[in-house]
């Protein structure tokens, strides 16, 4: 492969080879630690990137060494045609492991056209198997479809499919136990995650953290102490647990409590094209202009060399001082 030089090292030694891509910052549901109830500023759809300018921007990507993709968003699945984008990234050379997270709401009619298209793993959001809880989380009435959305998944077979759920204190205690149990039952792996600072009407708070340690007591009342499994990845970001009885797996993001930072090996593209070292990065690089402007490849390998080299040591979500991004969840893609 044309290949460029020395890969993407930071001034930490953290290999990059991660790169997520928002395809748009459009929801159709509106969790409430993501989106505001109403009233969402969007951008205009002549800032978000098309499928071509996605595409140039991986394919330079890859020859710095780039060989894994996750698709975010807001919800990748309202971006008409999706699976001409997976099936396009998917022949860049270098270009390794597609993945996608979505919600799920309208995956039931896309899953078969996207496994086909070359997409291997899949997350889905899903923080209740309750219908009128479902609603108050994410203001839609939606939990049917997520539902049918993860059976079509299951027929379509994906190589893994996880289903993020967010542990917010006070709220989602109740769920940990029966998401685990529908995990088992399907053979989905559910990851707990903990609540972050990145909603759109501040309302995080240290104390609305349901913590992974919390969660692990909850597990282990009902199912008996779970174990952490043996030899780990040490970059995927999830701590993952084994259930004693040896059936199934439950994974951590316990972004508060154990910070990752150290392991961190992602950039992401924003849907407008601005390229971001960190989830909590208070600064960004406005690669479209380069894209829009004629720059040439050298010259957006050089951005992206210059952002991985920016790139500090990690969030500070612990300390006091925390100041949370500018942009919340939905504009950045998870
Ligand atoms: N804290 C933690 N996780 C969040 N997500 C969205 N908002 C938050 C938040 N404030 C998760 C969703 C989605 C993923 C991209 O990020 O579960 O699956
Ligand atoms: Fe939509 Fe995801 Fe935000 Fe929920 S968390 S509102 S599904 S973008």
């Amino acid at each position: 492969m044309e290949s460029h030089g020395t890969p993407l090292i930071d001034s930490f030694g953290r290999l990059h080879d991660n790169l997520r891509v928002s395809v748009t910052d459009r929801c159709n549901i509106r969790c409430y630690y993501c989106m505001p109830e109403r009233d969402v500023e969007f951008v205009p759809r002549a800032e978000i990137l098309t499928f071509e300018e996605i595409e140039r921007f991986v394919r330079i990507a890859a020859t710095l060494g780039v060989a894994k993709l996750r698709l975010t968003g807001g919800e990748p699945l309202v971006r008409r045609d999706l699976d001409r984008l997976v099936r396009s990234l998917a022949a860049i050379e270098g270009i390794r492991d597609i993945a996608l997270t979505t919600n799920g709401v309208l995956l039931a009619d896309q899953a078969e056209a996207l496994r086909r298209a070359g997409l291997r793993r899949l997350n889905v959001h899903l923080d209740t198997l309750e219908r009128d809880k479902f609603l108050r989380i994410t203001r839609r009435d939606e939990l049917g479809r997520v539902l049918e959305g993860l059976e079509a998944a299951r027929r379509a077979g994906f190589d893994s499919i996880k289903i993020n759920a967010v542990a917010v204190k006070g709220l989602t205690e109740s769920d940990a136990v029966p998401l685990a149990r529908f995990g088992r039952q399907h053979g989905f792996q559910i990851r707990y995650i903990e609540f972050m600072p990145l909603d759109a009407q501040g309302l995080w708070d240290r104390s609305r953290v349901l913590l992974m340690e919390d969660i692990l007591r909850l597990l282990g009342e009902e199912f008996g102490p779970l174990e952490p499994v043996p030899d780990p990845d040490p970059r995927a970001p999830a701590l993952e647990y084994r259930f004693p009885d040896g059936q199934g797996t439950v994974g951590f993001i316990a972004s508060v409590s154990r910070p990752f930072c150290l392991n961190c090996n992602r950039i992401r593209l924003t849907a407008d094209g601005h390229l971001r070292y960190c989830l909590f990065a208070l600064e960004e690089t406005d690669v479209k202009s380069l894209l829009r402007g004629g720059a040439g490849d050298e010259e957006i390998r050089e951005t992206i060399r210059r952002t991985v080299a920016a790139k500090w040591l990690g969030h500070e979500i612990q300390r006091a001082g925390f100041v949370p991004p500018p942009r919340p969840m939905y504009a950045i893609g998870g």
